[in-house]
């Protein structure tokens, strides 16, 4: 099994999550602070695994040390997914605050409210001739009013997304609490099913 591991990311939020995940089984997670590289590449791909696959390629040609990177989103029901794969890319330069609200805004007379967060997560190990991509969901809602007591936790649009299985907005979720049902969580939980089977 390997002991360390970089995150292609440069999302620290991100990266605590993982860590936390991954120190279960022994494995360092190593930010790309932590190494000094960073991702040059672009998000050029349409959905959220060619994206990650895109990420872990670009670490994965400057380090001998295996790569995992992730790509995520918001997939808004009664907008056919957006912002899915967009959802950085979404009100780009403005705050998470304003992005909530802007959503809030555009579902204000729409009763259907369904949402879930995609995750994708891609394992490559040079060493290994590994390349695998791991896809998750968690279902959701998207909440009616903007949350300010929901800010304090999570990250990017965890405050306006009700988690069906935790009965709470990731927001006012602990991390504990999301990490065991998120699409994050969910596509780590198969990632360390699959080096605990031999890699
Ligand atoms: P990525 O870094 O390209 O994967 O961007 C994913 C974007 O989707 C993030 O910047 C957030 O806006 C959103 N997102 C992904 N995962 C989460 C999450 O766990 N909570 C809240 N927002 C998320």
């Amino acid at each position: 099994m390997i002991d360390k591991i970089i995150f292609a990311t440069s999302n620290e939020h991100k990266v605590q999550e993982v860590k936390e995940m991954l120190i279960a089984i022994g494995v360092k997670v190593l930010s790309l602070n932590d190494v000094g590289l960073h991702i040059d590449s672009k998000e050029t791909g349409i959905t959220f695994e060619e994206n990650s696959h895109i990420k872990a390629l670009d670490i994965s040609k400057k380090t001998d040390v295996p790569v995992i990177a992730d790509d995520s989103g918001l997939c808004i029901d009664a907008f056919h997914g957006f912002p899915g794969a967009f959802s950085a890319r979404f009100l780009e330069g403005q705050s998470y605050i304003e992005k909530q609200k802007e959503i809030l805004n555009m579902l204000e007379d729409i009763d259907v409210r369904d949402a879930h967060f995609t995750c994708a997560v891609t394992y490559i190990n040079k060493a290994k001739k590994i390349d695998r991509t791991f896809v998750s969901n968690v279902p959701g809602k998207i909440i009616r009013e903007f949350d300010e007591e929901g800010q304090k936790g999570g990250f990017g649009y965890d405050p306006i997304f009700y988690s069906i299985e935790l009965k709470k907005t990731f927001g006012r979720a602990s991390e504990e609490e999301k990490n065991a049902v998120s699409h994050r969580g969910r596509a780590i939980a198969e990632f360390v099913k699959f080096l605990k089977g031999g890699e």
